[in-house]
């Protein structure tokens, strides 16, 4: 395993493999039902969020490793999950999901570009990855925002993609290639 530590020194934003210490800062985000209303869970408590830390500190073990669960730090702080996960269906595939979340508190001040950037840079320069790509929820314009910004660009609509609160929702998959990462985008 290698211990991921990606850090964007000029933003002050870091991200960094989960301990057990941490489920106190995730719980914060992913407790709160602001936070979750366009995720594709419900608001986890305390016991979810311990399993969902075994799970992702097991997965940071695991060879070949497919997936980066890691805290996102700003000014030492845990504030947020950040998430990339390789794509394994097919032989010769050299992509991986994004998946991202900050606590409400945090939001609005350029945190949540800086973390989706930090994962694009793992993915592409760390990991040497060929497409990475996220999907959300329509109505998720703040989640559209920042990627779009950073060059995902929107590829289209997954219909019916996941079952939450009661109901099928669609998704909207943003993705970018390694061609199109550029000098600017690192920025
Ligand atoms: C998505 C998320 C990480 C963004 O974090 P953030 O720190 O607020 O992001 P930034 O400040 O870098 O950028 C947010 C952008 O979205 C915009 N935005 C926020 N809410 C918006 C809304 N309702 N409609 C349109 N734009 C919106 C902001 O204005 C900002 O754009 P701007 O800088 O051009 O003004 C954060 O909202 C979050 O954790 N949401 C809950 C979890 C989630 O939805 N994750 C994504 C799953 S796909």
């Amino acid at each position: 395993m290698f211990p991921v530590l990606i850090t964007d020194a000029e933003r002050g934003v870091t991200l960094r493999e989960f301990t057990a210490d941490d489920v106190d800062a995730v719980l914060a985000v992913y407790g709160d039902p602001k936070v979750t209303e366009h995720l594709s869970f419900e608001p986890r408590n305390r016991d979810q969020v311990t399993a969902t830390i075994n799970s992702v500190t097991a997965a940071a073990r695991a060879e070949p490793r497919t997936e980066y669960s890691l805290a996102v730090e700003n000014d030492s702080e845990v504030i947020g999950f950040a998430r990339l996960a390789v794509d394994t269906q097919h032989p010769g595939q050299s992509s991986a999901q994004l998946g991202f979340a900050l606590r409400a508190s945090h939001w609005g001040r350029g945190l949540g570009t800086a973390t989706v950037r930090l994962l694009l840079r793992l993915g592409f320069e760390e990991l040497g990855l060929y497409r990475l790509w996220g999907a959300r929820s329509p109505e998720n314009l703040a989640s559209a925002r920042v990627m779009t910004r950073l060059g995902m660009v929107e590829e289209g609509r997954i219909r019916g993609h996941i079952r939450v609160r009661d109901r099928w929702r669609d998704s909207v998959v943003h993705s970018i290639l390694a061609d199109e990462w550029s000098a600017d985008q690192r920025r």
